[in-house]
């Protein structure tokens, strides 16, 4: 089975690295890191790289004169190893249209919400706020539009009354190691297809359950 090769951007902390790297392990898997890269030398994600023997690189946005001599840097780094789809995780830089269109329709990322509500930053404490009583986590293609573009999967995850901002996120946290590898291996089976703003998935057979809350009790069998 050839696998595809992806490339894996972080910033920190590296949660969701950690989660693609399990699921690359299973031997069925569509998929293989060939790359990480991280914008800041001490990220703590690297260590999954490191212990996941594979390879990974700092490339300092702050060593750079601009986004734009950043970008090429990065873009070097990728297609030097071969990277067909890059995943961005946790990766807390914006990046230019000329970077998004190169990779167009091949740069994924996670978002802490169900888009396109909550773009930006703050997400979890915003939609506490708000009192929602739903939120979740979002895979979708890149576009020029920071925290725009189509999307691929979605969980939705429920607002208790008692959340803080830590305890949500856990929650949510949880669902995109789930829904992040799952997006991955969709999209090297080749089972999406971009039709304008719409990811299809012809070959996918989903689950479909509804989520409320709070529940109703006997509403749904
Ligand atoms: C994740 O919650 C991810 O959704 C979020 O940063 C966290 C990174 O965690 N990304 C964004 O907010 C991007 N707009 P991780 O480093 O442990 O994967």
């Amino acid at each position: 089975m050839s696998r595809m090769k992806i490339g894996v951007l972080i910033s920190g902390r590296g949660s969701n690295l950690e989660a693609l790297i399990k699921a690359t392990q299973a031997a069925d898997y569509p998929a293989e890191i060939v790359l990480v890269i991280s914008n800041r030398p001490g990220a703590k994600g690297l260590e999954h790289a490191h212990a996941g023997g594979i390879a990974s690189q700092v490339i300092d946005h702050t060593a750079y004169a601009d986004r734009a001599t950043f970008e090429q840097a990065l873009d070097k780094a990728l297609r030097a190893k071969g990277v067909e789809l890059v995943c961005l995780a946790g990766f807390m830089r914006i990046l230019n249209a000329d970077f998004v269109n190169a990779w167009r329709n091949r740069l994924i990322n996670v978002h802490p919400s169900l888009l396109p509500a909550y773009k930006g930053l703050h997400t979890h404490q915003r939609v506490i706020e708000d009192g929602a009583r739903l939120t979740g986590c979002t895979v979708h293609f890149v576009r020029p539009e920071t925290d725009d573009g189509p999307i691929i999967i979605q969980a939705a995850v429920p607002v208790l009354t008692d959340d803080t901002e830590e305890t949500l996120a856990a929650r949510v946290l949880a669902y995109e190691h789930k829904v992040y590898p799952e997006a991955v291996r969709l999209i090297a089976e080749g089972a999406t297809r971009v039709r304008g703003h719409r990811v299809q998935i012809p070959a996918a057979t989903w689950a479909v359950e509804g989520l409320i809350n709070p529940e109703i009790p006997g509403d749904v069998d």
